[in-house]
């Protein structure tokens, strides 16, 4: 998965975007004082780049996470005054500043990113993104997902899907072979120029996923898929609830979460340094209750590799009751 980072933001500024460049190569060298230091001076010639700011706010906390506890809080300090800096002059916050300050505890944990910032994220990953998530990081979503369809709804066809978040269609194959119609709906357009190549769905939409499901007539959708996109949203209860309101009785939702491991701390949900969520099966299972799905199976699998680590996850199927 890409970092989330302004990597792809330019200040209009040729010298300070060069600076920050240097800064980057200091900061992959560990020299992440040295890298604030830079940005500093480049944020001096262009004064009111967001991204520059989120940059410095990036390095600052690096450098408090190195440093000796008597450096830490400062350092930690700065780099808070740098994401606010980074929001209040981005105020749709590409960047991502607000989960940033969330994860440092100086902000309350948001609902969703922003959707500047996932739409920014995914156009600057959508030509990398199957080479990346397959090839390097071993994504396993579309196989997880044909496996549930496969043991829970054996040859089971539906009359009309929509894959949530459904990105360059990776999920789509798996889909198209079971229903009569295929949806897609993603907030990044890159993401779906890339699906609408594939050719295999029916209609593809630019939209954020909630609100996608709420402008569709009632009870028109009986599968919903939604492949490692549940881990930009935290609490899943207003995905759900949408989710009820546009699928008939009897409708499947299957889809893939990062599960909160037995040593992390925190709730339900948890929002994590890699700054996507992750959900307890108490979670799945307490949304699913209150929205009107039954659990047919929540099932422990790797979802993917991320820095190197194996993230474990939830493959999950419910039913509309
Ligand atoms: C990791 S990709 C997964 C794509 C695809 N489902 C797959 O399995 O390959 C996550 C996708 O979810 C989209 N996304 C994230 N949050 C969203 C939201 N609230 N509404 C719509 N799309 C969203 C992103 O733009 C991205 O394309």
């Amino acid at each position: 998965m890409p970092p989330l980072s302004s990597r792809h933001l330019s200040s209009g500024d040729l010298v300070a975007d060069r600076r920050l460049e240097m800064a980057r190569d200091y900061a992959a060298a560990g020299e992440t004082i040295a890298a604030a230091e830079l940005t500093e001076q480049a944020l001096e010639l262009a004064p009111e780049w967001a991204a520059g700011w989120f940059a410095l706010g990036e390095f600052r906390e690096a450098a408090a996470e190195r440093a000796e506890a008597d450096g830490d809080a400062e350092r930690r300090a700065g780099a808070i005054a740098a994401y606010r800096e980074a929001a209040r002059l981005d105020p749709d916050d590409r960047c991502g500043a607000a989960l940033r300050l969330a994860r440092l505890g100086a902000a309350p944990v948001p609902d969703a990113p922003p959707a500047a910032h996932v739409r920014d994220l995914f156009d600057g990953y959508a030509d990398r993104y199957e080479a990346s998530l397959v090839s390097a990081l071993g994504y396993r979503g579309p196989a997880l997902i044909e496996r549930m369809l496969d043991a829970h709804a054996p040859g089971r066809r539906f009359a009309h899907a929509l894959d949530l978040g459904c990105g360059t269609g990776l999920l789509a194959p798996v889909i198209r072979r079971r229903v009569d119609r295929l949806d897609g709906v993603d907030l990044a357009p890159a993401m779906i120029a890339k699906a609408r190549g594939g050719g295999l769905y029916d209609t593809l939409e630019v939209a954020d996923v909630t609100a996608a499901m709420d402008a569709r007539t009632p009870a028109s959708l009986d599968l919903v898929t939604a492949g490692d996109v549940f881990c930009y949203l935290g609490d899943l209860t207003p995905v759900f609830t949408a989710a009820a309101r546009v699928t008939s009785g009897g409708a499947v939702v299957v889809f893939t979460t990062e599960a909160v491991g037995e040593e992390e701390v925190g709730g339900e949900v948890v929002l994590r340094d890699s700054l996507r969520w992750a959900h307890r099966r108490s979670h799945l299972e307490r949304v699913a209750a209150a929205t009107g799905f039954v659990v047919v199976a929540i099932d422990k699998e790797t979802l993917r590799r991320d820095r190197g680590r194996d993230i474990v996850g939830h493959a999950a199927l419910f039913t509309r009751s």
